[in-house]
């Protein structure tokens, strides 16, 4: 069907597009974020050559439907994201996180990191420049960086490693020359900086793969799209995942509450560490 003029989203298709939005993802659409759905999903009913959002809904509730919405979440997530965005948590992972992390590694213990929402993958780099400045053969010993995100289309950046020049100017010549190759306008992380991480689509709210705990966890900036219990039970899963003395990283607005914040003490501005508490059940 060819598109004809600007297509409206009605009030009840809103609300359905919003429950499979909360349903897959988390990330909470208030009736103000309405503009800003049709203005993200305008673009896909072109790409779709579709009329109407009520045929999209269709779409979404037909065959092929589980496909569409990872292009639905795609649309409506917000991937901004910078190299070194919130500076200090990557002094603090160089100063009081790593050390000892690394002393392990080396006599043979095995180190994990994670970027959860890492986006386009600037979080995921960042850190693993920060380990690498610190421990240059880390790729030697049993140490992994998961960055993962829901949105296909930012792991499949985050994995490319090309970025702008400009976007890479936070990280400095030096860096840049160390851990980047220069193809004039755009840059690519070499082998070295990325031979530690592993880039996969992951939702926090699906089932995860992990057989293992995990030493280090980013998880900055997304759960500001969460309701309470969303976040709350995201925060009781890091609980369980992270090992007594490891650390959370979250973003600068955010706090962690509910259940699980008794299994953590504050280790910095929005950077916790795991203690000794057992997480509560599920309630
Ligand atoms: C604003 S970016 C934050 C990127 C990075 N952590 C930072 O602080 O710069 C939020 C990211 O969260 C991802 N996201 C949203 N909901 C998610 C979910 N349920 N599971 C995994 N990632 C999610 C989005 O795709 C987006 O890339």
């Amino acid at each position: 069907m060819e598109p004809i003029g600007d297509p409206q989203l009605s009030d009840d298709q809103f609300d359905k597009l919003a429950r499979i939005v909360h349903h897959d993802s988390g990330i909470v659409l208030t009736p103000a974020k309405r503009g800003l759905l049709a203005a993200r999903l305008s673009r896909r009913l072109r790409a779709l050559r579709l009329s109407d959002y009520g045929a999209y809904c269709d779409r979404l509730a037909g065959a092929g439907g589980t496909e569409e919405r990872r292009h639905l979440l795609s649309a409506i997530t917000t991937n901004v994201t910078a190299f070194f965005r919130e500076g200090h948590h990557f002094e603090e992972l160089a100063a009081k996180v790593l050390p000892k992390l690394i002393a392990s590694a080396k006599a043979g213990g095995r180190m994990r990191l994670w970027s959860a929402a890492c986006s386009s993958g600037e979080e995921a780099y960042s850190i693993a420049i920060t380990l690498l400045e610190a421990f240059p053969d880390a790729a030697r010993h049993d140490v992994r960086l998961l960055a993962t995100d829901i949105d296909p289309a930012m792991i499949a950046r985050a994995e490319a490693g090309r970025y702008r020049t400009a976007d890479l100017r936070p990280i400095g010549t030096r860096r840049l020359l160390r851990f980047f190759t220069s193809e004039g306008e755009t840059c690519t992380a070499r082998a070295g900086l990325r031979q530690i991480m592993r880039f996969a689509e992951l939702n926090l709210h699906a089932d995860w793969p992990f057989s293992g705990r995990f030493d280090v966890i980013f998880c900055r900036n997304v759960v500001i799209y969460f309701d309470a219990g969303m976040r709350q039970r995201l925060w009781l899963r890091f609980a369980r995942l992270i090992a007594p003395g490891g650390h959370l990283f979250i973003g600068h607005s955010e706090r962690l509450d509910g259940p699980a914040a008794r299994c953590f003490d504050l280790a910095g501005a929005t950077h916790y560490r795991r203690n000794s508490t057992p997480p509560p059940p599920w309630s």
